[in-house]
């Protein structure tokens, strides 16, 4: 039987990298998924090959920083299917590389914003429709958010701070069967890391590639399959935890 048979996910950032290799395995394991996301074109392709592989999709265009979008997503997502099961709370950015002192207000609300309040905003949704029922989430933190990142201060926060609120909420939901865990990726061939908004030149990402103990980068699909696995009822005890798939990066 297919792992996740009968369950209804939600995958925020599913229209790109680490969310859409995520949203494309879902769907192959049997999940009903709506696509949530700020980009509609890409959403929308995404969704329709899901449908060309015979998987069951919907795509919601979602500002993760807007309550309002996060309540309709839910909304929506109960519409479509009556039930919520999975959520991947997973859109990110990160922000141009700077001095602490140099970093600005609005860069660092503009990141927090996203990649912290995001989650928030969707997890608040999500836990009202899992309450009754019980459920899986899983936040994407970042090995960036277990370390200090020189010329990132905002995004190793906004990281750290997705860890302390998993942990929270996970202490507070356990016993209503909902499990919360963090994603810490390592270094993921993404468009955040490799497309043309990257910060890093092809010299800079391979001396990346190269810091790392197995000498690659992640795929996104690499990720997708510890995300997978915390979705699944095959971690049924994990809960509160932090998953680093790292390429042996923190060891
Ligand atoms: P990506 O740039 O390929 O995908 C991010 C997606 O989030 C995009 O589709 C974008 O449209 C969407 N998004 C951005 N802001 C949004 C908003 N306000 N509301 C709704 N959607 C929004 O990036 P990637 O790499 O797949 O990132 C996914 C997550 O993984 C992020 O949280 C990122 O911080 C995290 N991560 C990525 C790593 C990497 O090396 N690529 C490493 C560690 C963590």
């Amino acid at each position: 039987m297919k792992l996740l048979h009968n369950k209804v996910a939600i995958v925020t950032g599913g229209a790109s990298g680490i969310g859409r290799a995520t949203a494309l395995l879902f769907a192959r394991e049997g999940a009903r998924v709506a696509v949530a996301d700020m980009s509609e074109t890409a959403g929308q392709a995404m969704v329709e090959e899901i449908r060309q592989a015979g998987g069951e999709a919907f795509f919601q265009r979602v500002d993760v920083r807007r309550d309002a979008d996060c309540a309709a997503l839910v909304e929506a997502t109960l519409g479509h299917y009556g039930q919520l099961d999975i959520a991947f709370n997973n859109a990110g950015i990160g922000g141009a590389p700077s001095l602490t002192q140099d970093q600005g207000l609005e860069q660092w609300r503009q990141v927090l914003d996203v990649n912290l309040t995001g989650v928030f905003n969707c997890m608040v949704h999500e836990l009202r429709a899992m309450k009754e029922r019980g459920g899986s989430i899983i936040n994407t933190a970042s090995i960036m958010g277990l370390q200090g990142t020189a010329g990132s201060a905002a995004y190793s926060a906004s990281k750290h701070g997705v860890i302390g609120l998993t942990r929270s909420a996970a202490l507070e939901y356990g016993k209503y069967g909902v499990r919360i865990n963090a994603l810490c990726p390592g270094f993921v061939a993404t468009p955040m890391l490799v497309g043309e908004t990257s910060l890093l030149d092809p010299k800079g990402l391979d001396a990346l590639a190269r810091s790392v103990p197995m000498r690659r980068l992640a795929e996104p699909a690499e990720q997708a399959e510890m995300v997978l696995w915390l979705a699944s009822d095959k971690s049924s005890y994990a809960t509160g935890g932090h998953f680093v798939v790292d390429g042996g990066v923190l060891a």
